[in-house]
């Protein structure tokens, strides 16, 4: 962790929040590179699950929402975690995360547990009062519930379809860490696939395999990864089944994504609370009530997995080269162009103009600040899947050296076929 840490750090990817202030402690910003990385993360998923198939709709909606959505999801009485105090060393903890033994001072001697929910709450408008208190969402899943009948009605959508929504959520995790794994502020990526009851276990299964392969096909190693079924005493307090994809990090195998049968909880409680009807006009069963998968994945813990699973140190004649082998879908630059010569106009000028030309339909950039080998090793520490370099004899021939970050193998190409040869290498 400490080598990715540091790489994210050196290179751009995520910084600490409000350095300059001391920094705030588990919060982080995502700097030049890693703001294009976890864009491709959002955009990988949201062409996977929204755009290349007809079953799926997207939704943006509101991170704040009336205030008694809390109150039918469950969330104000529900989800909280208890808390103890040991009454030696006076350090508090999560009661579920530590047994009977201060993990601290080895005391067993405790305070009774009290439940300290984690909505973090705001206030709305100029007066702070009870009538004014609002939360900032735990989740994206609800504003999918109070939209389902909108979206039902305006996409036109038969069961079993889903709705699909990546944006913030927050909560004030008591025990926060492990760097970007978990935090107070956080982005998840989630879908609500409404199903009738009978199909309920097949569509479960179905997105648990579904989910599981996404990771996969964008790179991650299958000995890293595993679906592990929830015990019944940790399912939350809507679900009746749930499988968590989890990834081997440095730390332990830790939760990537959780794939939960959330059944009719949330549309009955909602039609409850709002006096609405939240049914599907079609379904005979269950009151018209439909069953809901639901994975439920977080861009921020899937974003650290990419750069763990990718990160190699490998030995090249003699010296140590760090390179992270990402999926090209992901890669923060896709082409860096380099001129062999900075000196002569020419090669440089021949470099920019190709540049140019691939940046209209890639993330490309131009570098000639240090030798070739110090170049490349730059963006293979950065995962850029291919390097273009401009020589002397590329003005002659028309033709430029194609060196692909995880073979090192070089190709020479023609210039005008260089399009096509890099679409190829990088989308195939
Ligand atoms: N709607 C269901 C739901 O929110 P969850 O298991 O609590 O389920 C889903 O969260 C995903 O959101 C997790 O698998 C994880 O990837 C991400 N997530 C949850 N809490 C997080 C936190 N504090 N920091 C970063 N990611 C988090």
């Amino acid at each position: 962790m400490e080598k990715i840490t540091s790489l994210c750090k050196r290179r751009g990817f995520i910084f600490q929040s409000s350095e300059i202030y001391g920094g705030l402690s588990n919060s982080w910003d995502y700097g030049p590179l890693g703001v294009e990385l976890k864009r491709n993360v959002k955009n990988a998923w949201w062409k996977a699950v929204v755009q290349r198939r007809d079953d799926m709709v997207g939704l943006d909606a509101a991170i704040l929402m009336h205030p008694k959505t809390w109150e039918a999801s469950g969330h104000t009485g529900s989800f909280a975690d208890i808390l103890v105090d040991c009454k030696k060393c006076k350090r508090r903890f999560r009661k579920d995360k530590i047994g009977d033994t201060c993990p601290d001072c080895g005391s067993k001697d405790f305070t009774e547990g009290r439940a300290f929910n984690l909505m973090l709450k705001t206030y709305l408008g100029p007066v702070e009062d009870a009538s004014a208190l609002s939360y900032l969402r735990p989740e994206t899943a609800q504003g999918i519930f109070v939209n389902f009948t909108n979206v039902l009605n305006t996409a036109r959508k038969k069961l079993p379809f889903g709705i699909a929504q990546i944006g913030k959520s927050f909560r004030n995790e008591v025990t926060p860490g492990n760097f970007t794994f978990r935090t107070r502020e956080f982005e998840q990526m989630e879908i609500e696939y409404f199903v009738d009851p009978k199909d309920a276990d097949k569509f479960y299964n179905y997105w648990v395999e579904e989910r599981f392969n996404w990771y996969l096909n964008l790179g991650i190693s299958k000995k890293n990864l595993r679906k592990r079924e929830h015990e019944k005493d940790e399912l939350a307090h809507y679900a009746k089944f749930c499988t968590d994809v989890e990834y081997n990090f440095p730390f332990g195998w830790s939760e990537l994504e959780g794939i939960a049968n959330r059944a009719d909880f949330d549309l009955r409680q909602h039609a409850q609370f709002s006096g609405q009807k939240l049914t599907v006009p079609d379904l005979k069963e269950n009151d018209g009530y439909p069953y809901i998968i639901e994975p439920s994945g977080g861009v921020d813990r899937s974003v650290l997995a990419f750069l763990v699973d990718a990160y190699f140190e490998e030995e090249v004649k003699g010296e140590t080269r760090a390179v992270l082998k990402l999926h090209s879908d992901l890669a923060p630059v896709k082409v860096a162009v380099l001129p062999l010569l900075k000196k002569n106009d020419k090669i440089v000028e021949l470099a920019h103009k190709i540049k140019e030309d691939l940046q209209k339909c890639m993330v490309s950039v131009y570098d000639d600040t240090a030798a070739i080998g110090k170049l490349y090793r730059r963006q293979d520490e950065v995962g850029t899947p291919l390097c273009v370099t401009v020589d002397v004899q590329s003005l002659e021939d028309k033709q430029v050296t194609v060196r692909d970050r995880d073979t090192m193998k070089q190709d020479r190409i023609s210039v005008d076929k260089l399009k096509d040869y890099i679409f190829n290498k990088l989308y195939k």
